[in-house]
């Protein structure tokens, strides 16, 4: 992981760091009252975004990152994932790490980058515009379980 400044990253990515901005914008959670947005850039250079949606019956909330990889996946569906970036509304300090995605995102993260047979950048969106930048899901998740498991 590298921590860079927002005016550090690449054009791609800032492009990309300001769709998850406007996605957060979108974030409906009356309940929770924490916003959460999630940009893909696609390799045919599409940016998708995704907010979380959340539901008076608690368990029924969708996080942001699902949101946007549901979409990617069904109006996308021969593209690739290039690069993932998350932003929320926690209220952290400058110097403490931006909110990661949760356990069941992160999983859902590593089977788009099994399923597609590439990994993806993560670039999570912090403070005073630092961002937290993963070459791929496995710093975020070791020790995955996944199909090898499955296997009979
Ligand atoms: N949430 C996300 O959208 N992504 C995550 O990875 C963590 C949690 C949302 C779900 C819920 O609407 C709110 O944040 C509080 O958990």
């Amino acid at each position: 992981m590298k921590c860079k400044d927002y005016s550090a990253l690449t054009q791609d990515e800032q492009d990309l760091v300001a769709a998850c901005w406007e996605a957060q914008e979108l974030s409906y959670a009356p309940y929770s009252k924490f916003s959460v947005g999630c940009s893909l850039l696609m390799s045919n250079g599409k940016i998708i975004k995704g907010a979380n949606q959340e539901n008076a019956s608690y368990p029924l909330c969708l996080c942001a990152e699902r949101v946007a990889l549901s979409y990617a996946a069904m109006h996308y569906p021969t593209e690739k994932i290039k690069a993932l970036a998350v932003s929320t509304s926690a209220a952290l300090e400058t110097d403490q790490k931006p909110a990661p995605p949760c356990g069941a995102c992160r999983q859902v993260l590593y089977e788009y980058s099994a399923r597609q047979k590439e990994d993806f950048q993560i670039v999570l969106v912090g403070k005073n515009n630092k961002c937290w930048v993963y070459e791929s899901i496995h710093e975020l998740l070791p020790h995955t379980f996944d199909a090898e498991f499955l296997k009979d």
